[in-house]
This record gives structure tokens, C-alpha cells and sequence, in this order.
């Protein structure tokens, strides 16, 4: 079976790629910070899908905590065939004129630090079947800002720069890496949104309804498998038309 793992996977984003994966007959293998979110998360997918998932306990932060996940993973599944960094330190309300050494060590080890060497260590496995396929989640926030948020948008900027240059150097390898730029998707943070706070969100976009997780997830799933065999190096925008909107979207209203 082929086998995907991905970051910060016991909810939203991360597990609808994982859903999405294990509806299509993939071995899954995701992680969290912690082990108990992890245990249901893992158990709601091995009873919904007959697919071997296992959880990892894995802190983005830490290196040597990457380097013991992924030996595991390739002990696990005998190999990889798409790896998604998809866990994030969001950094909101980071006002840069006050962001600490700490604060940016919070976001950047997790956003930038992590996800690089846990690529490096996914393509350490997958070139030894000389295939493989990394599908970074990057935000709009790489492309257009608002107020507080340097530091995540430098993260993710980099880490589309970041892709740009794994292209070139992992397609010997017969990997491929692209990013998708995702916006506007609706998580448990909407939870606690009233119906009307909903409408005044949707309002903002120019498409009027924000992405799922699985919205996101079909175009992981074609980043990562076959279905793009010629695509590497690419960003693959995903936003309710957030990013070509150049003032605060009016809904033709004048
Ligand atoms: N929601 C949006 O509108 C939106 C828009 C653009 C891009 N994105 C991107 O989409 C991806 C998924 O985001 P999401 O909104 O679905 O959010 P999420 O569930 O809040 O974040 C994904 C996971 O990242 C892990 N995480 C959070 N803070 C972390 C930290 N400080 N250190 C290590 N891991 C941490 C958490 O897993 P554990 O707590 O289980 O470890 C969390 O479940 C992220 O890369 C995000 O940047 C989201």
C-alpha cells in the first residue's frame, strides 16, 4: 500500500488529508504533539477505513524528536510516498514591534526549522524507492499581509521559497515538492462563530463560502499522487479568492 504522513493531523486540515488518503486505500501516518488526541484521531480513521494508520508523538521543535518519527515511519511502513508538513504555530497578535527572541523561536522552529528537516528526512526515505511527492501547506499570508502576523507570513514565505528550491534539488531523486496556498478555511476556531459573524467572514471573499478541510485535501491529493506526475515547484492556490482581491472584497456593492 502506498503510505502518506502528516503533521499535526488529529484535526482539521490535517485530518481531512488524512481522511482523504485513507478513503483511497492509503496507509496514513500522522502526528501530534500529544498522545491523547492522537489515540482518537487514529482510532476514527482505522474504524472508517480499512487502512493501516499509526500515530507519532512528534514536537516540530525538537530535532532529534524528527529524525526518531521518521526512522520509525520507514521501520512502520517500509517507506513513504507523500509526506505533508502541515502543522503550524499560526503566531497571531504577534505585533512585530513587540515580537521577543522567544516568540520568534516559537513560530520560526516550528513553521520553518521543523518543517525543513522533517522534508529532508522524508526525502531521505523516499529516494531510496526513487519516487515521492511533499505537499507543504503554505497560507496566503506568504503572498499579502495584515497586522500582526510577521512572523508566520516570513515562516511561510520561506517555506514557498523553500519548495521552489527542493524542486531542483530532489528531482534527482525522484521527488517532487509544491505547496498549496491555502485561505479561508474553516476550522474548530469557527466554532463559536455566530451564523451572522459567518456571513460578515464570507462577505470578505470574492468566491462567498470558505474551503473545507477537504477542500484542501483534493488538491493535496493531486499534488501528491500521480494525477500531477509533472508537476514539482508549483503553488497551487486554494483561498476563495482572498489573495486577488486588492481591497477588502465589496461584492460588487459601490
Ligand atoms: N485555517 C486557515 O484558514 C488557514 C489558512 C491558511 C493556511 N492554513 C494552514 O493550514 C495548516 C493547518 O491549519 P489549520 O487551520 O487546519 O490549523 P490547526 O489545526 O490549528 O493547526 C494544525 C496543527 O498544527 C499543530 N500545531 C499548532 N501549533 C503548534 C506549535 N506551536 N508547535 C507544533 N505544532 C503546532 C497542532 O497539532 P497538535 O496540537 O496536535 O500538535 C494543530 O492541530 C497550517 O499549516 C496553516 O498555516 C490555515
Amino acid at each position: 500500500m502506498p503510505g502518506i504522513f502528516i503533521t499535526g493531523a488529529v484535526k482539521n486540515t490535517g485530518y481531512a488529508i488524512a481522511e482523504k488518503f485513507a478513503s483511497r486505500g492509503y496507509d496514513v501516518a500522522i502526528s501530534s504533539r500529544t498522545q491523547e488526541p492522537l489515540e482518537k484521531a487514529v482510532g476514527m480513521l482505522r474504524s472508517k477505513y480499512r487502512v493501516k494508520v499509526k500515530g507519532y508523538v512528534l514536537d516540530l521543535s525538537d530535532l532529534s524528536d524528527i529524525k526518531s518519527v521518521f526512522e520509525q515511519i520507514e521501520r512502520d511502513f517500509g517507506g513513504l510516498d507523500v509526506f505533508v508538513p502541515n502543522a503550524a504555530n499560526l503566531g497571531v497578535n504577534l505585533d512585530m514591534m513587540h515580537v521577543t527572541e522567544q516568540d520568534y523561536t516559537n513560530v520560526m522552529d516550528v513553521n520553518l526549522k521543523g518543517t525543513f528537516f522533517c522534508c529532508q528526512q522524508a526525502a531521505q526515505i523516499m529516494r531510496k524507492k526513487g519516487k515521492g511527492s511533499i505537499v507543504i501547506i503554505s497560507s496566503v499570508h506568504a503572498k499579502s499581509c495584515i497586522w500582526g502576523r510577521s512572523l508566520y507570513t516570513a515562516s511561510k514565505g520561506a517555506l514557498n521559497a523553500l519548495m521552489r528550491s527542493m524542486a531542483i534539488e530532489l528531482a534527482p531523486y525522484g521527488i517532487r515538492t509544491n505547496c498549496i496556498i491555502a485561505g479561508a478555511i474553516k476550522t474548530d476556531r469557527w466554532d463559536n462563530l455566530t451564523p451572522e459573524q459567518i456571513e460578515e467572514k464570507r462577505k470578505n471573499w470574492p468566491v462567498g463560502l470558505e474551503s473545507t478541510g477537504e477542500d484542501i485535501a483534493n488538491g493535496v491529493y493531486y499534488l501528491g499522487t500521480d494525477l500531477s506526475k509533472t508537476v514539482s515547484g508549483t503553488e497551487l492556490t486554494i483561498d476563495s479568492g482572498v489573495l486577488i482581491s486588492l481591497l477588502p472584497y465589496n461584492g460588487g456593492r459601490h
